[in-house]
């Protein structure tokens, strides 16, 4: 199979927005707030390509035929807890998308995730799964989410984060051909504690004023 497509959402909103939530003076406040205005505006690109279905219209002057999305279904699937962050801004372009979860946690040492909770809606597999997450970096957490979708009969998934590092996307994409991963920045590399650099720090800690 041929990989799977990444598209680096270049929109000068979006690029501005992310130098603000990289600066490690922006409070808690504002990097939630500027992760939940990003996500909008990534959630514009992703939905791109949904189909569309044309149907009667009846304007105040005339009858007509338009355009509005077919029955295509989607469901958000934040990572726990990061990914969490990035729901609500999804949800004002999207807000019938119902959200399921996935729990990983990232082992310091080794930086293998370790899933602790899982819980979907019941028809996940008849939608259009978009696994959240705001950083890739191993790779490790959005492989094993999309593996743990799978494992539940889930074929159609994108995947969406802020910031990539390159170690991330090619172990992703290596994994999940089939699955097109939507970023905003790809960055230089991996520093040895698997931290991407630059980066943002930890996005968790960051978005949740933990440390
Ligand atoms: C962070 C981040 C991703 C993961 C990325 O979560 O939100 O889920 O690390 O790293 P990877 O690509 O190497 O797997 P973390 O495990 O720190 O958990 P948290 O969101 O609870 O802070
Ligand atoms: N997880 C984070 O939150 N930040 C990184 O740079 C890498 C993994």
């Amino acid at each position: 199979m041929s990989k799977s497509k990444v598209v680096i959402c270049e929109h000068p909103l979006i690029q501005h927005k992310l130098t603000f939530i990289r600066n490690q003076e922006t409070n808690t406040k504002d990097f939630r707030e500027l992760v939940d205005e990003v996500a909008t505006l990534m959630a514009y690109e992703i939905t791109r390509d949904l189909p569309l279905d044309t149907i009667s219209v009846r304007t105040p002057v005339a009858e007509t035929e338009a355009k509005v999305i077919s029955g295509r279904m989607v469901g958000l699937v934040p990572i726990l807890r990061a990914g969490l962050g990035m729901v609500e801004g999804i949800l004002k372009l999207i807000p019938s998308a119902k959200v399921g979860h996935i729990g990983l946690a990232r082992d310091h040492e080794t930086l293998l995730p370790r899933e602790y909770y899982i819980n979907l809606p019941t028809d996940a597999h008849e939608r259009l799964l978009i696994v959240i997450d705001p950083m890739l970096a191993t790779g490790g957490s959005a492989i094993a989410a999309i593996s743990s979708l799978k494992q539940r009969s889930c074929e159609q998934i994108k995947l969406m984060c802020l910031i990539a590092a390159p170690e991330g996307v090619r172990a992703v994409q290596e994994a999940h051909p089939d699955v097109d991963i939507y970023i905003a920045a790809l960055d230089e590399r991996l520093n040895e504690k698997g931290y991407i650099i630059p980066g943002l720090g930890d996005a968790g800690d960051r978005m949740f004023g933990t440390n």
